[in-house]
């Protein structure tokens, strides 16, 4: 550790930690018990700052302890209202719904439904899917990441996130990967599309037959595999074959959506319009909840799938302040203009740092590909997890998976804040390759 740190109470807390609570709900890449947080910083328990460029995996939208949304959420704690959904009705949900299906460009009558996490929501899609449709088939994407239940899980394709769970009514497409594609070397920007034919002949043709497939389930970028963004003309193509089948597209924007992208939808990108589409993490301004907005004959199945805290008055009153913050401080738009300036600046670091090897990103979702130098014994996923620490040591927290860091600061940065993180993100590269 730097010796300008001290971590006396967060090791007796990490101890604490390490005894009770199951390693199954932790992916830890360094020893760090956070304590208070604000904007765009965090503080341990011996009060060490950092730079917060993981924002809960992109779960904080408008910073950490926003004043507005504190005050919402403080007030409805005052008014006694934090009840749930399911046995009665609250104007909080109902105000919350009304926004939300305004989010959906389809011409058709919309629903919603209000769970607890992103995993619920997808699990209550491939549960209520193919009960609406009548189709009991579904096809996903290898590489995909929806979340950790049964469910949610089944639909996944992450090889290490999602392999306990076998599916068969679930069939796996190839994700379109420019830099990984089993057909190419193909053009990023004029993609043959092979993996498109591939699924509707092979998949569509012979394993999963449209009449029998209720909905294509997809990320408009595969986060967890290493930010993977699909070749231009592949959504709107796959939303072609999706209509001409009668299948649903169902969109997972749990971590794309709401501004991250530096769009409010991923989506909005390809003009697609999904029939279905789930948001979360950065939904409740920190409280749980997310919501499945899409057709109402989807959600019109004879099926009840309800959680107690689904929807509470509580994390839809902060949902409406995050929505109403988002708007009012142009979070979408300096989304975009600070992840423009975040690719270009580390563009700049990887001109000098041959350990990076490719900047990728939209938005304020940032992943940085690494390589290795020659002839190093150590695995490139354990390079870069060992980046990711000494950055840790050094006052910035990231994520990393396999062999990318990913970059997911709160909408609200501003370029001092990238400029401050990307110091110590470059001193730590010099800091590892001389290792
Ligand atoms: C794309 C995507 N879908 C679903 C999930 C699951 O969400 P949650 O962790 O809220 O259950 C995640 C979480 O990382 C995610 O990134």
């Amino acid at each position: 550790m730097p010796a300008d740190r001290l971590y006396n109470r967060s090791s007796d807390i990490i101890a604490r930690d390490e005894a009770l609570i199951t390693g199954a709900m932790k992916y830890r890449l360094y020893p760090f018990s956070v304590a208070r947080a604000n904007g765009v910083y965090l503080w341990d328990a011996d009060d060490n700052e950092y730079i917060d460029f993981m924002a809960v995996g992109g779960a904080i939208a408008a910073g950490h302890a926003h004043p507005k949304i504190r005050r919402a959420i403080e007030s409805a704690l005052d008014d006694g209202i934090a009840h749930p959904l399911v046995c009665y009705n609250h104007q909080p949900a109902v105000d919350l719904a009304e926004k939300l299906v305004d989010f959906l460009p389809g011409r058709f009558e919309t629903k919603v439904w209000f769970g607890v996490s992103g995993s619920d929501a997808m699990d209550f899609l491939a549960k209520v899917v193919p009960l609406a449709s009548g189709r009991p088939r579904l096809i996903s994407f290898s590489g995909a990441f929806h979340g950790m239940t049964i469910g949610s899980g089944g639909i996944s394709g992450h090889a290490a996130l999602s392999k306990p769970i076998p599916n068969g009514h679930i069939t796996k497409a190839p994700f379109p990967n420019p830099n990984n594609c089993s057909w190419g070397p193909c053009e990023k920007s004029g993609c043959s599309l092979k993996c498109l034919d591939f699924l509707e002949k092979e998949i569509l043709g012979i394993l999963s037959p449209p009449q029998e497939t209720a909905a294509i389930f997809a990320e408009i970028i595969q986060s967890d595999s290493g930010e993977i963004i699909p070749p231009a003309n592949y959504f709107p193509a796959l939303q072609e074959l999706c209509n001409s089948h009668g299948i649903w597209l169902i969109l997972d924007e749990i971590k794309t959506g709401l501004g991250r992208t530096g769009r409010m939808f991923a989506f909005e990108k390809y003009g697609i319009s999904p029939d279905a589409f789930a948001i979360a993490k950065p939904l409740g301004g920190g409280l749980p909840i997310s919501a499945v907005i899409g057709r109402a004959e989807i959600f019109d199945a004879d099926l009840y799938t309800a959680y107690t805290l689904g929807g509470s008055a509580l994390p839809c009153i902060s949902a409406l302040a995050l929505l109403d913050v988002i708007e009012a401080e142009k979070l979408v738009d300096n989304a975009k203009k600070m992840g423009q300036y975040l690719v270009s600046r580390l563009n700049k670091i990887a001109d000098t740092e041959d350990m990076i090897a490719e900047v990728r990103g939209e938005g304020l979702l940032v992943g940085v590909e690494l390589q290795h130098k020659s002839n190093s014994p150590e695995s490139i996923s354990e390079l870069t997890a060992a980046l990711a620490r000494r950055c840790f040591e050094n006052g910035l927290i990231l994520l990393a998976f396999g062999n990318v860091i990913e970059m997911t600061p709160p909408l609200v940065i501003n370029q001092d804040q990238i400029d401050q993180a990307l110091a110590i993100f470059t001193k730590s590269i010099k800091e590892v390759g001389r290792a």
